[in-house]
């Protein structure tokens, strides 16, 4: 081996060996998911592209195969949408199993929910803490949304951006993150029981469990 060859070499499998290389706008890298947490049983189809700029990372979120597009009209941000049918992505940069990170969903009426989650157990263990610190102000903040409902096709999407200053992330390239991406699917005749869908499994009926979070790369 040539002396000073290896570094590259150890940087590109690195960014390789991430679960998902998401590069910069406009190309994406797509986490795609269609199996329930923590049966495996069919889930509905979704998708999630992401894509980073110097200040945002914007996510497209896609749901296939949805029939009832269920929400409370009366939710307005940061309310209990996770209780109906939401999509949602758990973020945090760094590669080591976080016990803070943050929780982004939003519904099909556009409405989202944005919070660090507190769980220093790491899985959400019975008689621990665990706590939500919301951003008060998304808007104000640089978050945006916009969703659209495709009824004849049995599809949703939303189309979301973070501001990279929430996790001191600006100018991204090269950074690695832990993150996993969820979908919940319920309707007027199972509400409030819920599917659950994932893109890692926690193997529980819990999405709190951080040593399962995927690893995602920023290329
Ligand atoms: C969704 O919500 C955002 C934030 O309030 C707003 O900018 C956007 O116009 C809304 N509507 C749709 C259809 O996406």
């Amino acid at each position: 081996m040539q002396s000073g060859s290896w570094p590259i070499a150890a940087l590109t499998s690195l960014a390789s060996a991430a679960d998902l290389n998401v590069p910069a706008c406009p190309a994406t890298a797509t986490a795609s998911f269609n199996q329930a947490i923590p049966d495996l049983a069919p889930c509905p189809q979704t998708t999630v592209d992401l894509c980073y700029t110097s200040t945002a990372l914007n996510l497209v979120f896609t749901a296939y195969g949805e029939t009832n597009f269920y929400f409370d009209p009366s939710q307005t941000t940061n309310g209990d949408i996770w209780a109906y049918e939401v999509m949602e992505a758990f973020i945090y940069k760094g590669t080591d199993n976080p016990q803070t990170y943050f929780e982004y969903e939003v519904s099909p009426n556009n409405v989202t929910y944005n919070a660090f989650i507190f769980n220093p157990s790491r899985t959400r263990a019975a008689g621990t803490p665990f706590d939500h610190a919301f951003v008060s102000n998304p808007f104000g903040d640089g978050f945006k949304v916009t969703t659209a409902l495709d009824k004849p096709n049995n599809k949703w999407i939303s189309t979301s951006s973070i501001p990279l200053a929430l996790f001191n992330a600006e100018n991204p390239k090269g950074t690695n993150w832990r993150m996993n991406f969820f979908r919940t699917v319920t309707g007027p005749t199972t509400y409030p029981d819920q599917q659950l869908c994932g893109w890692k499994n926690t193997n529980a009926m819990n999405f709190h469990i951080t040593p399962f979070f995927g690893t995602v790369a920023f290329v």
